[in-house]
């Protein structure tokens, strides 16, 4: 453990010291002989090596001839402006010396000052015994003349001194800090308020002592440590602390925060958000932080979500992490496009590599927070520019184009906006007239710096009959908000590009809906210049194709389009979490990132700029969203180097290859060009767009080889176009006329292949064209054949009673263990009628329980529902995990918020000897249900005693992941 204080004297003066070259301890022993350096100061003293004592070895310096207290030995000590040294020697007084205090002093002059006095060291010294002197010294203002000396309080004292060692510190931004508590105390520890901490033996993460922390306050009380000085502007630190609950303690929530403070105004950040502390369990909380600002108080304290419940921590750390520098030898990203290539970035990017980095690649900048509403003006007409404006002046200076982001948005909005002076809400005349002018204000102030502004941000929701969110900005002012905002932002600044923002406008749905409002406000004549696509996409959703559809769609309403947020997140859930991220994946994401480019490269007349959000790893948003977990979403990795996704976009050539992999199920198919219903229970695996040409794949495998498919998209027939299947080095070939073992069929875009060619696993799928080709390389694994279920087009009444209109449903079984092998199952029937899917369970399980406060975990059965059998690893939004305990209580899962699903079910159950019943109603709204619709469906029914999940028991899905992955569900089919 270090003490602070010493340096955080030197970090007052906003030092950053530099370490000399010759930054070793410099050591005076005196066991040469001679003085080394040392000699008197004041007439008549005398300085000489002897062997009459010494503090180790043989020799030590001797002072006599002293006459005044300010005489001594002296040194011109070869120290340097703004690095701290720690000084140590040893003393004694010569036999018959009475005691007295000796003090290392340094005189100096600062240039074009007065002479300066220092005292480094004193103690008390007698003739018994050397006795040591130890302080730190540190000078910041240029000098000259500098001396260090040893006086006594005795003016004629004749001293020994030995071992003089001067140490220096180096920079305290670079130093470690950690603390143990092992001495027994606080080391550096401070309550933040009323808390008392105390280190002891109660519990400890590591040696035998932690610090408890009690009596605390408020959930923001707590212990507290002074760290200014420690971190240096545009420096990264790794910070770790243990935490575990103080007894009596049953759950809580506990992270990691920093305070800081310019010119007095104090800022919060968060370096690890609160996390869940089981009882009795030591965790660790870890995280970096970046000082972005000049401060005058910086604190690193723990903090809970809530309550002020006692706490232990230990064996905290917090380390200097050195940059790699960036690499210089690789083109620049802006270079090798054919638009504007942004990033987004917030203060602390425009520092050190990060602002190199963004210097180097990009032409455009995006600020990721400092112009939203609660940045900006988190009071009522009070305007806070600052980090704004630094932002901006960043991309101006750089010559880059500057997106503002953003003038309205339901999210990072303060509450006064929406509230009203004596009612609860504000009126529309008010909330446009304060819309008005924050938008004014910002827009003027940026006019000339800032290109584009999204005027509007997120408005859409398609789960609303209108397709319209329902924020407080529209169940206030109606659409008068987006039209007030567009009109205010063009009268401000006429020259500036007026962009819609969303998210999802990939997406069919939320793509149809954005549409249909761009259009309305074009009719309407409001100012609209063009559409933002975020692009906020997983490494396996949605295809690029999406993306494609989506450019050509908006390119219909003569709109420019911007892709404004770029991520690729390598989770396809919102709870999975990578302790370190596997290689494949960033060369699987790397792919991904060409199929992207690959669109926005052929739709570069329709797109005026491509923008990331975030220019590496270390900086992206998805390391905190929707969950804190290690992401590797961007173009450079943590440590600002280049990843496959980076060659991606510049290089593909240099893009390691892709292994990809495909699941065959068992099954077999008419070899005839006809898509079998077989076909259809799966999605076709994309073989990206290559020209005109784009193709999907799919297996089966069977005891007699292995049924493929390939689906292509050719809108020209030639003599040379065909499919090659190569199947463990073994090629199959099938033109436009046929092949062995295969058939063939033109379609309205192109034509089909079915062929059986042999069992194997490593297959290449390869489209041909005249001149160019498209490719499908991996790996084919046998699976289950996936089960198909159907559900007969009849209404029942949804009152848990299986009445007599069920038995025309066949019935399915639960047999398909995923936890424990036996316990609850269930018989199920479906029927539809109209837009909804009904459920009827019948639940064998004698013994009930609710008593785990985790719905999963009761008796309960699940239904899980994708309207589109889209067979995607995560949830697109309107799949849902409908669950129904067997005391009718209905929890749904879906997407990280469930929008889209979270009101589709009704439900009944009801217990009955040996079990329980449940019949579930679900609307499916996202689709026209009819005969012959697809639906990926399973059941799943859970089996709780007591407090405990006992046994889990699906009707497909294997896995075990149906909660997170919809892939491994099986089909329902719609019967008439
Ligand atoms: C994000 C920022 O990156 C985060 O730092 C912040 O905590 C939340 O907002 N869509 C948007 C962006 O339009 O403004 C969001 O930015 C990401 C989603």
């Amino acid at each position: 453990m270090r003490t602070l204080r010493a340096l955080v004297a030197a970090a007052l003066l906003c030092l950053v010291p530099v370490l000399p070259a010759h930054a070793a301890d410099l050591t005076y022993d005196f066991e040469d002989g001679t003085t080394q350096g040392w000699g008197p100061r004041g007439g008549g003293v005398s300085v000489a090596v002897t062997t009459d004592a010494a503090h180790a070895g043989t020799n030590s310096l001797l002072t006599t001839g002293r006459t005044d207290t300010w005489h001594g030995a002296s040194i011109a000590p070869p120290f340097v402006k703004g690095v701290t040294y720690r000084v140590t020697a040893y003393a004694r007084l010569v036999t018959g010396q009475p005691a007295s205090t000796i003090a290392l002093t340094v005189q100096r002059t600062p240039t074009g000052g007065e002479t300066t006095y220092e005292r480094v060291a004193a103690a008390t010294v007698t003739d018994g015994e050397w006795v040591r002197l130890a302080g730190t010294y540190l000078f910041t203002a240029d000098s000259t003349d500098l001396q260090l000396y040893a006086e006594s309080s005795d003016a004629t004292s004749q001293y020994y001194l030995d071992d003089i060692v001067f140490s220096p510190q180096g920079d305290p931004t670079r130093e470690p800090i950690t603390t143990d508590f092992e001495d027994g105390t606080t080391q550096d520890w401070s309550p933040r308020a009323a808390a008392s901490l105390q280190a002891g033996t109660a519990a400890a993460h590591g040696g035998a002592r932690s610090l408890a922390v009690t009596g605390r306050s408020a959930s923001w009380d707590g212990p507290a440590m002074n760290v200014l000085g420690r971190m240096g502007k545009g420096d990264k630190y790794a910070l770790s602390v243990w935490v575990r609950l103080g007894p009596d303690t049953t759950a809580g929530r506990l992270g990691l925060s920093i305070e800081r403070r310019t010119g007095g105004t104090p800022s919060y950040e968060r370096i690890v958000p609160p996390k869940d502390v089981p009882a009795g369990q030591w965790v660790q909380l870890a995280g970096t932080y970046t000082l972005a600002y000049d401060v005058d108080f910086l604190s690193v304290y723990l903090e809970s979500d809530s309550g002020a419940f006692p706490f232990y921590l230990d064996d905290f750390a917090m380390t200097y992490i050195e940059p790699k520098p960036i690499q210089t030898d690789i083109p620049a990203l802006k270079d090798e496009v054919p638009f504007i290539m942004g990033s987004a970035l917030t203060r602390p990017d425009t520092l050190g590599v990060h602002g190199q980095l963004l210097a180097r690649h990009f032409n455009g900048i995006t600020p990721g927070n400092e112009l939203k509403w609660d940045a900006t003006e988190p009071r009522e007409g009070e305007f806070a520019f600052a980090d704004g404006d630094h932002l901006v002046d960043f991309g101006v200076e750089h010559d880059m184009t500057v997106r503002g982001h953003t003038l309205v948005w339901h999210s990072q909005t303060p509450a006064w906006v929406f509230e009203g002076a004596d009612v609860k809400e504000v009126d529309k005349e008010t909330l446009l007239r304060r819309l008005e002018n924050h938008v004014r204000t910002l827009v003027t102030r940026y006019k000339d710096k800032v290109a584009v502004w999204d005027v509007v941000n997120e408005v859409i929701d398609e789960n609303q009959p209108d397709g319209l969110r329902r924020s407080k900005w529209f169940e206030i002012a109606g659409l008068d908000y987006i039209r007030t905002a567009f009109r205010v932002a063009r009268e401000a600044d006429p020259d500036a590009k007026l962009f819609i923002n969303d998210y999802n406008t990939e997406f069919p749905r939320k793509r149809e809906a954005l549409y249909a409002l761009v259009k309305q406000l074009q009719d309407e004549g409001v100012p609209i210049d063009g559409v933002g696509h975020q692009l906020h996409l997983n490494i396996e959703q949605p295809p690029a194709s999406y993306v494609e559809d989506t450019i050509e769609r908006f390119a219909t309403l003569g709109v420019d389009q911007q892709v404004t947020e770029l991520d690729v997140s390598i989770y396809t859930d919102f709870v999975s979490s990578y302790p370190s991220i596997p290689p494949e994946l960033l060369v699987e994401q790397g792919h991904r990132y060409k199929a992207l480019f690959d669109v926005f490269r052929r739709q570069a007349s329709k797109l005026s700029s491509v923008t990331v959000w975030g220019e590496s790893d270390d900086v992206s948003w998805l390391n905190t969203w929707p969950i804190p977990r290690l992401n590797a979403p961007l173009l450079f990795d943590h440590d600002l180097q280049a990843k496959p996704a980076y060659w991606a976009v510049v290089d593909p050539s240099k893009l390691p290859p892709l292994v990809r992999k495909l699941e065959a199920p068992a099954g077999t198919v008419k070899v005839d060009g006809k898509r079998d219903l077989q076909w259809d229970l799966l999605p076709d695996a994309p073989l990206p767009r290559v020209g005109g040409v784009s193709a999907g794949f799919q297996a089966r495998s069977a005891p007699g080889g292995l049924y493929v498919l390939a689906e292509v998209t050719d809108p020209t027939v030639s003599s040379q176009d065909k499919v090659t299947f190569t199947v463990d080095g073994t090629m199959y070939t099938v033109t436009r006329a046929g092949g062995p073992k295969a058939a063939v069929r033109r379609t309205t875009t192109g034509y089909r292949v079915e062929a059986l060619v042999k069992k194997g696993t490593e297959v290449d799928v390869r489209v041909h064209d005249a001149g160019t080709a498209i490719s499908w390389t991996g790996k084919v694994t046998t699976a289950p054949a996936v089960k198909l279920a159907s559900a007969a087009h009849r209404t029942p009444v949804v009152d848990g009673v299986a009445e007599p209109v069920w038995r025309v449903a066949p019935e399915i079984r639960t047999a398909t263990w995923i936890q424990g092998t036996s316990g609850a199952t269930a018989r199920v029937r479906s029927l539809w009628s109209g837009s909804t899917l009904y459920v009827l369970a019948q639940v064998a399980d004698p013994t009930l329980s609710e008593e785990s406060p985790n719905p999963w975990e009761q008796d309960s059965v699940e239904i899980f529902v994708d309207p589109g059998n889209g067979k995607t690893k995560g949830y697109t939004d309107d799949d849902g995990q409908y669950r129904v305990s067997f005391s009718g209580h209905v929890t749904v899962g879906g997407t990280f918020d469930a929008a889209g699903v979270k009101d589709n079910v009704t439900a009944v159950a009801k217990t009955v000897p040996g079990g329980y019943v449940v019949e579930a109603a679900i609307k499916l709204p996202t689709i026209t249900l009819a005969e012959g619709t697809l639906l990926g469906f399973d059941v799943q029914v859970n089996d709780a005693t007591g407090t405990a999940h006992t046994g889990a028991v699906t009707w497909n899905d294997a896995t075990g992941r149906s909660y997170l992955d919809t892939s491994h569900w099986g089909v329902l089919r719609l019967a008439d």
